[in-house]
């Protein structure tokens, strides 16, 4: 589906960058069919040396003869980037954001035609293959455009789609947490320190034990509380572990922490 596309990336940032990486790697488009573009001049260098793709900083001439534009800049750019793109856009072109809290009608309101317009938003370990994107589409993206920004980022990792009102929602889960996850095995791991455990040692423990968790929870497909269960043997430590969490309230903690990151997400930029 992606085949004879020309993609190009307004801005090779963190993101931008593992979304190349991983097209490159698994999308069969070519380094020839991408082109790239960043905001400074020393950025250029950069890009180049690590995508290897045309990077420029000429936003308007490298959206001509694309057949699918991301827009990776910062939400606070979005009103500049798309009042450059504009006037120079033609209506087949589609249109993939994953900027934090810009809505599909907020950038079709900045746009002059009824371009199809996806919004995304992926988390950084994309960058390992082991993304999580949630997708939704915009009033003018037909199947075919929700088919395609699919492929794009399963490149990347898992994909899902949802109803627009929810990616602020998905923005604070998976999008900033990892940030949440990566204090978590910072803590165990700090532990396992506690307790004698060499730091190395501990930190392979703690992140490779939440990553068999995780993988736990894919794969049997049972409810977590059944899978924790399973470790929580009558009379024995676990349980007095989780007495901790409780008392500690991380289960009130976390949901706390998503909700107000959502609300957060909500309020980057005016629409
Ligand atoms: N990081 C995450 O975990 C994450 C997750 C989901 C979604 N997002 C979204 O992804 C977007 C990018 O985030 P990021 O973390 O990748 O930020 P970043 O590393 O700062 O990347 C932003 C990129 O935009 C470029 N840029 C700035 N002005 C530009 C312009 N006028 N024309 C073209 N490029 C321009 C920057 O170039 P210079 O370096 O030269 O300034 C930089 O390469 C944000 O909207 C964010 O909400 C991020």
């Amino acid at each position: 589906m992606l085949e004879d596309k020309v993609l190009t990336l307004i801005g090779a940032g963190k993101l931008g960058e593992a979304l190349v990486l991983g097209l490159l790697k698994n999308s069969g488009l070519a380094k020839d069919d991408i082109r790239a573009t960043v905001g400074h001049e020393e950025s250029v260098k950069r890009a180049v040396d690590k995508l290897g793709v045309a990077t420029g900083l000429d936003n308007k001439a490298a959206v001509d003869g694309a057949d699918i534009i991301i827009l990776a800049v910062k939400p606070q750019k979005m009103e500049s980037i798309l009042a450059q793109i504009a006037p120079v856009l033609k209506p087949e072109q589609l249109i993939i954001s994953v900027a934090a809290s810009i809505t599909t009608s907020y950038i079709q309101q900045r746009l002059k035609g009824d371009n199809p317009v996806i919004r995304a938003m992926p988390n950084t370990p994309s960058i390992m293959n082991a993304g999580m994107t949630g997708l939704c589409g915009g009033e003018h993206a037909k199947e075919i455009h929700l088919a395609q920004a699919e492929q794009i980022f399963k490149c990347v990792g898992e994909t899902v789609f949802l109803d627009e009102s929810l990616m602020d929602g998905v923005t604070a889960l998976s999008a900033s947490g990892p940030a949440y996850l990566y204090v978590v095995i910072e803590s165990l791991a700090e532990a396992g320190v506690k307790l004698g455990i060499p730091r190395d040692t501990s930190t392979l423990l703690a992140a490779q034990t939440m990553y068999g968790a995780a993988k736990m929870v894919l794969e049997s497909k049972a409810h977590p509380a059944l899978l924790k269960d399973m470790v929580t043997t009558p009379a024995g430590c676990t349980i007095d572990g989780l007495m901790e969490l409780e008392e500690g309230k991380l289960r009130v903690t976390l949901i706390k922490a998503v909700v107000t990151a959502a609300k957060r997400a909500s309020e980057l930029v005016e629409s």
